[in-house]
């Protein structure tokens, strides 16, 4: 399970996590919900060691990643799929890809293995793996972002705003290769404005407003609930 309880966080005297509890059980797809400036980007930056909490605690089976050394948390099996996607525009996809296996370059032996499986997952990318990663189009980029942090390999894949900036159809495509990311056994906390889509492939969800949560639910039940439709869904 990757839990976090009482996670505070703050940016000089500006509090932009307080006390934030949540979990997600193995091979569970988690959604977190919030508008701009909620502070899922935060919470996900802190899970990964990049932000240092101003309180509580987050565990992956029982082990503290407060305090750890980021590579010490990917190499734990968590690793994030950050916002925007953050590649190295002049390298090859195939070099971003393999710079998501650098913590695991003493052990590199699987490494060849998992890029066959993102190929498979995105053949697109097979295609273009000798080009530079931004020539391609966004969608694309997005699924080098994903491979990327495959490469990681996770046993908890934090996806921050995957469908940002792409287009209906190619956002459709993300979240079905998302679900099967999750049904092959990843689990998945994905922060989403894409709410509506989002929920449709989650186990559960929660809403993140202004660095607290303030709901936690089904998909059914927060698609129902017409306070967070018009917040979040827009209908
Ligand atoms: N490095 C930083 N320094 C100071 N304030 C920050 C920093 N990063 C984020 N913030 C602030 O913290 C709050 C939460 O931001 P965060 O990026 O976590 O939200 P978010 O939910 O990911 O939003 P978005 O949907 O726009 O990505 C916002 O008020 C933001 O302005
Ligand atoms: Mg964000």
């Amino acid at each position: 399970m990757l839990k976090f309880e009482n996670v505070s966080l703050k940016y000089g005297s500006f509090l932009a996590l307080e006390k934030v509890s949540l979990h997600a059980d193995k091979g569970e797809l988690v959604v977190l919900l919030g508008a701009n400036g909620a502070g899922k980007s935060s919470l996900f930056l802190t899970a990964s060691g990049i932000h240092q909490a101003a309180g509580g605690s987050i565990t992956w089976e029982g082990k503290e990643l407060v305090g750890s050394k980021p590579s010490t948390i990917v190499q734990s099996g968590v690793v994030q799929c950050p916002e925007g996607r953050k590649l190295f525009p002049q390298m090859t996809v195939q070099k971003n890809l393999e710079l998501g296996a650098y913590v695991h370059r003493r052990d590199a032996g699987p490494s060849q293995q998992i890029l066959e499986e993102v190929f498979a997952l995105f053949p697109i990318l097979r295609d273009k793996k000798d080009d530079p990663a931004g020539s391609l189009s966004g969608g694309q980029q997005q699924m080098v972002a994903i491979g990327r942090a495959m490469m990681g390999r996770p046993k908890v894949l934090l996806l921050d705003e995957p469908s940002l900036g792409l287009a209906p159809l190619v956002i459709k495509q993300m979240f079905e290769v998302i679900q099967r990311i999750n049904q092959s056994g990843t689990t998945v906390l994905l922060a989403e404005q894409n709410a509506f889509a989002a929920l449709k492939i989650a186990h559960r969800a929660y809403v993140l407003e202004n660095g607290h949560i303030v709901r936690e639910g089904k998909p059914d039940e927060l698609l129902a609930d017409d306070s967070i439709r018009k917040a979040y869904i827009g209908a």
